[in-house]
């Protein structure tokens, strides 16, 4: 779809990518629906700024980029980490002499339990990355985004179908996917009237990641000395298709995940100046999931 859209914006008005000389911060670029961003952004003409917590993959993604003639620097560290955030922002800037255009709030894991067996921690984790990352990202990117230069400015939170409907076993992600909705609206509205600034929300439904799938597939991230697991453990997924008759996926009309690509391709089209009156929007990109 992305590559589709971006064919038929060459032949119309933009020769050299929808998003050409923009500098886009990518969160969570590592890996996954971040990853594909990152390359779909560069196939724009975008500068981008990978950023991940796992370096070897971050700089993977750039040498990816690079090789196929795109423009992109690695600036690996942890969201979490105030100071990584800063730090991002100094060298997005240097990378844009003096202009950051998008920032993509994607980075993130899930750390689930039922509610009355959820430690302090994982509620704290779970909000603190999904929720005050992006605000303070913003924040310390606000110099850049409350300009008036006449380009673009865009800034899509990344939030799930948990977020929207809520989910079992997902209580902090959910309080923090819901979050985000509403900081980007408050942005939208602070910084659309005067600066011309864009902010959306996309909300995923079903994305084959990592972040989906087989728990005992082993993946697992370190948060502060502590290892969590990530995935969805294969029994629960075999429980719900159990449920619905032998069914798998029968709760997503178009009957299977999406892809990390159709992710990505919503975020660029969302970023894309095809898209230039839309703001404060929340956009489900679920394959009809909780219509
Ligand atoms: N996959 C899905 O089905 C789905 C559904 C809804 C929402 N989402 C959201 O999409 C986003 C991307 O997820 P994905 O599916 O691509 O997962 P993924 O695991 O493939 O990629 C996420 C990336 O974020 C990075 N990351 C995690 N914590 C970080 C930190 N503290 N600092 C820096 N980087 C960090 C990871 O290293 C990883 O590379 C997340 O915000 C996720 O919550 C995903």
């Amino acid at each position: 779809m992305a590559e589709r859209i971006g064919q038929i914006a060459r032949q119309l008005n933009y020769p050299k990518g929808l998003l050409y000389g923009q500098v886009a911060i990518i969160t969570g670029s590592g890996q996954g629906i971040g990853a594909e961003c990152a390359r779909l952004f560069a196939n724009e003409g975008a500068k981008v700024v990978v950023t991940d917590i796992d370096a070897k993959k971050t700089q993977e993604v750039v040498d990816t980029i690079r090789a196929s003639g795109g423009k992109a620097i690695a600036v690996a560290g942890d969201m979490l980490d105030d100071n990584h955030i800063k730090e991002l922002v100094k060298k997005a800037a240097e990378f844009g002499n003096g202009k950051i255009h998008i920032i993509v709030n994607n980075a993130g894991f899930t750390w689930d339990g039922v509610i009355h067996k959820m430690t302090d921690k994982q509620w704290d984790t779970i909000l603190a990355l999904h929720a005050t990352v992006p605000f303070k990202l913003v924040r310390e990117a606000a110099p850049y985004f409350r300009v008036k230069d006449g380009e673009p400015r865009n800034i899509i939170n990344i939030s799930s179908t948990s977020g929207l409907h809520g989910n079992a076993g997902q209580a902090n992600y959910a309080l923090a996917k819901a979050g985000v909705v509403g900081l980007t609206k408050t942005i939208a509205k602070e910084w659309g009237p005067q600066f011309g600034v864009r902010a959306n929300t996309i909300a995923f439904g079903h994305i084959a990641t990592r972040l989906t799938a087989d728990k005992e597939a082993g993946a697992f991230i370190e948060v502060a000395g502590e290892k969590v697991a990530l995935g969805i453990p294969s029994k629960q997924k075999k429980a719900q298709q159990a449920n619905a008759g032998g069914v798998k996926y029968a709760d997503i009309p178009l009957g299977r995940p999406g892809t990390a690509t159709e992710a990505a391709s919503a975020v660029l089209a969302i970023a894309s100046p095809l898209s230039s009156y839309i703001s404060g929007q929340t956009i489900s990109v679920t394959g009809g999931r909780n219509i």
